[in-house]
């Protein structure tokens, strides 16, 4: 985490978490097809395979990462227009607290998870959503019908990379014990041996610092059916998004009080994620000066990065500052909402540009 790795770095230096290698959701499906019949290859490998092909296309399409893991004639009103409610217990002290917002940001980012699965801005919330499900999820070569995916062939399987492909349905991590395989149980570690699995193995992913993996496994066991709110979906909100990235600011800041830099690191990393996708839904006419105000914000919390790998102490405050000052471009952008891709009839507009 501490030193990226060349394609994480490259990634961090697109600004805003974006690729510039945008990938058009047509050829993705097409190599997607290639790679699955000639058997399953590892996700990683798929994910290299895309990218690769993203290289090589100029799309038209506006890049909602999004996009790439949806199948075609889903609904975006509905698909990208609204979003699970996030069913999190509230922490029973404040040490809790802090591994769960650890947690919380870096189960949102997608440069937890490898080189190529980040590039492709895929995150563990891509599958499941605010820590639910997806069950429009369908990703080329890695899910079988929408709602699946093969995460869990090279973990479970002494024989890894044995040709079988075996997408299983995305799991509700908000649902109910009984439905699920993992034990929470805190003592076993079993969940944190799961995820360790999951970000290193099968996503290809550098050594997450131990207070983050911690913290996924902390994030994932606060998850619960009874802290569901009563309704399922909301809108999705640039707020929401911008909230996150504070969030995730905020918990890099612990992290530092916590005198652990590398957690400090991704969480700037994983509030970045999410200025990314607030970003992406800010393209059409009139938005430039919204586009401008988060390259800003963004490019600081590069500089933040810059001063945390070099451990310069000011970085703490750089961050700070970042999050004092994210007030008014955070009301601008609610403001011009109804212009951007949050937008329901953008979206629908979208739907038949895109398909
Ligand atoms: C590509 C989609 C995808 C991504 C990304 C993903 N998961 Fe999953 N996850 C799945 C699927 C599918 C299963 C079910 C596997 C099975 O049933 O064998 C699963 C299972 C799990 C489980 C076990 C649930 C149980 O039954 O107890 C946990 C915990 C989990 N994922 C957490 C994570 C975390 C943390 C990340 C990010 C590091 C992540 N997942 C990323 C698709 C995904």
């Amino acid at each position: 985490m501490d030193r990226p790795g060349p394609r994480a770095a490259a990634l961090e230096r697109g600004g805003l978490g974006l690729d510039s290698r945008i990938l058009s959701v047509f050829q993705a499906k097409a190599v997607g097809a290639s790679v699955s019949m000639q058997g399953k290859l590892s996700l990683a490998l798929v994910l290299a395979a895309l990218t690769t092909a993203g290289a090589l296309a100029a799309s038209t399409v506006p890049s909602l990462r999004a996009l790439r893991w949806l199948p075609a004639g889903v609904d975006l009103t509905d698909a990208l227009g609204r979003t699970p409610t996030e069913c999190l217990s509230a922490a029973p002290d404040a040490q809790t607290a802090y591994r769960v917002e650890l947690g919380r940001a870096a189960f949102r980012s997608p440069l937890l998870l490898g080189g190529q699965a980040a590039r492709a801005g895929l995150a563990c919330e891509s599958c499941h959503r605010e820590g639910r499900s997806n069950p429009d999820f369908q990703f080329p070569g890695v899910s079988g019908p929408p709602g699946t995916a093969d995460v869990t062939s090279s973990l479970f399987s002494s024989h890894r990379g044995d040709g079988i492909d075996n997408p299983k349905p995305i799991p509700d991590l908000s649902g109910p014990a009984s439905a699920l395989k993992v034990s929470r149980a805190p003592d076993g570690r079993a969940l944190e041996t799961f995820i360790h699995g999951l970000v290193t193995d099968e996503f290809d992913g550098a050594e997450p610092p131990p207070a983050v993996l911690d913290g996924l496994a902390a994030y994932v066991r606060a998850l619960s059916p009874a802290a569901c709110p009563p309704q399922p979906t909301r809108a999705a909100k640039a707020a929401d998004l911008v909230e996150d990235a504070r969030r995730a600011a905020r918990a890099g800041l612990m992290a530092l009080d916590h005198d652990d830099p590398a957690a400090a690191i991704a969480m700037v990393q994983a509030a970045r994620g999410r200025l990314g996708l607030v970003f992406e839904r800010y393209d059409g006419p009139g938005l430039a000066p919204q586009r401008a105000a988060l390259t800003a914000a963004d490019r600081d919390l590069a500089a933040v990065l810059v001063q945390l790998r070099a451990r310069d102490p000011r970085a703490a405050g750089q961050l700070r500052a970042w999050l004092e000052n994210s007030d008014p471009w955070a009301r601008d952008l609610v403001a011009a909402e109804p212009r951007s891709l949050f937008a329901p009839s953008r979206l629908a507009a979208l739907r038949t540009v895109a398909r």
